[in-house]
């Protein structure tokens, strides 16, 4: 433990060094000789120290003064030169500034209050001091002296490198104080310590547990920000799982709570969904960043336990959960306020699908099943293997390496035939345009018809995916229904 404390204490010192080095960019001492010229000490502070410290590549810097921080801001970009407007935000007192690749973001030191039931604060000017201990973590609130006379000094009243050296998140004063300040902070508590891998202090989670239900006046879209930066996390498990421990889950998404649980009839019980889930968006998590198909790992099967029905012989079932569950997605994304695009379209595509492979590969991998996966999944097929494959969650090894064999016949037969057949991006051979105009007829039902039996014929591979075999499919098609081709 000592040992492994001197470590991070010379690894902080190299850090702090390369920091130096940071600092010396004409950016920081641009800003400090203006603050100087203007009398207003001056510092680089929060998000930005804490990533450079954990050396995180980051483009958001904010800037600190004891005094006003949009003047400075206008002050700056003269000084360097930069062109484009100063973005100035007079009710929250902030400017920012574009410079290079960096948005810069200037802030007079504030000390707060909130009101209860709003999280827009009545803000007040403060010290150096009201505005650290206003922030959120001690990690978040390391502060950089950018004035001349003390350039680079640390100023760390919380000894925020201590818990950043340790993996601690920890809040600068109370908890309860901190949280009912701004109840956003229990969520981003949980999705720093998902991101860093860090440990929320005893203390810290406690106040998250007892203030849970202050989450209630913050926006959906903020919550949602957090939960995709969470999603998107290393391992993304540990947010959910500290959400559900803290009874936040319930109150942001409630539909994934409910698939916490196993139920047991006649000493038979199914596997908790709860856990099954997480371990699928985990193992998804190492193979891909997409976070729709993250998405997609989350809700495939959170249909379960309202399709759950115990059957006599057959055991626990889940008829249709997954029709059921993309159905349910519509609902889930407006409330959380996510797109309700193509993204959303594309997550209840994968969710609707996500049995196909699994039943392909348990029966016969016949060409026609193939067709007809790579017809409906179109362009997404392969990151509806890659959901499938990271769905096998078996604890028996054998299993799970015959399953994976399996999957990667099936990837196998779905690049042949997909090369030979052209399914993926299907364009019917024969388009209903060219029916109508060969039997001159107007749109209705016989095209329809004549159109789904050249589709089920291509994809049963009895005619190739050709015009010619088309055509006269078509013709004979036509025929049976009584159509005579116009001459
Ligand atoms: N902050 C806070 N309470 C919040 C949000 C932000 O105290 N609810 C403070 C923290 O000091 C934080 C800084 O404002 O470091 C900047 O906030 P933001 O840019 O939202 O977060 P970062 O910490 O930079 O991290 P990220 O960009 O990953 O959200």
């Amino acid at each position: 433990m000592e040992i492994l404390s001197a470590t991070h204490q010379i690894i902080t010192s190299i850090v702090i060094l390369a920091f130096k080095e940071i600092l010396e960019q004409p950016l920081f001492r641009a800003i400090g000789k203006v603050a100087d010229d203007c009398g207003q000490p001056v510092f680089v502070i929060g998000g930005y120290v804490r990533d450079i410290l954990l050396q995180r590549p980051t483009t958001d810097i904010d800037i600190m003064t004891v005094g006003n921080g949009i003047e400075l801001a206008e002050k700056v970009a003269v000084s360097l030169g930069i062109r484009s407007k100063v973005s100035v935000f007079r009710n929250f007192g902030t400017a920012m500034l574009r410079y290079k690749d960096l948005d810069i973001e200037f802030v007079g030191a504030r000390k707060e209050s909130y009101q209860r039931n709003s999280r827009k604060p009545v803000v007040e000017d403060g010290t150096l001091e009201d505005d650290q201990k206003r922030r959120d973590f001690t990690i978040n609130a390391l502060a950089i002296s950018l004035n001349e006379a003390n350039f680079g000094e640390l100023i760390d009243p919380f000894n925020g490198i201590s818990d950043l050296n340790k993996g601690i998140i920890r809040t600068p004063l109370d908890p309860d104080v901190t949280f009912s300040d701004d109840p956003l902070r229990m969520m981003r508590a949980i999705r720093f310590a998902t991101q860093l891998g860090f440990t929320i202090t005893d203390e810290t989670l406690l106040s998250i547990a007892q203030n849970k239900e202050r989450i209630s006046i913050v926006s959906p879209e903020r919550i949602a920000d957090e939960i995709n930066k969470i999603m998107l996390s290393h391992k993304p498990s540990k947010g959910f799982i500290l959400l559900e421990e803290t009874g936040l889950l319930k109150l942001v998404f409630p539909e994934l709570q409910k698939m916490k649980g196993v139920d047991s009839f006649n000493g038979i019980a199914h596997k908790d969904n709860f856990y099954h889930t997480l371990k699928v968006l985990d193992q998804l998590a190492l193979k891909s960043d997409n976070l729709w198909l993250r998405w997609a790992a989350v809700l495939h099967d959170i249909a379960k336990p309202n399709t759950k029905k115990f059957v006599e012989g057959a055991g626990w079932t889940f008829y249709a959960h997954n029709y059921v569950g993309a159905k349910m997605i519509p609902g889930i994304f407006r409330r959380m306020k996510l797109p309700m695009n193509e993204k959303m379209k594309y997550v209840q595509k994968l969710v609707e699908l996500h049995m196909r492979p699994i039943a392909l590969v348990e029966e016969e991998v016949t060409d026609s099943a193939i067709r007809r996966l790579l017809f409906d999944a179109g362009e997404d097929t392969d990151d509806l293997m890659t959901l499938c494959e990271a769905d096998i969650t078996s604890k028996n090894q054998d299993k799970v390496r015959r399953h994976l064999e399996n999957f990667q016949l099936v990837r196998q037969k779905l690049k042949e035939i997909d090369e030979k057949d052209a399914i993926r991006n299907f364009q019917p051979p024969v388009s209903g345009e060219e029916i109508m105009e060969v039997f001159q007829i107007a749109p209705g039902r016989e095209v329809g018809l004549i159109k789904n039996a050249i589709k089920d014929a291509i994809l049963d591979g009895i005619i190739g995916n050709n015009h010619e075999e088309a055509f006269q499919l078509m013709l004979e098609k036509a025929r049976e229904i009584g159509l005579t081709p116009a001459s």
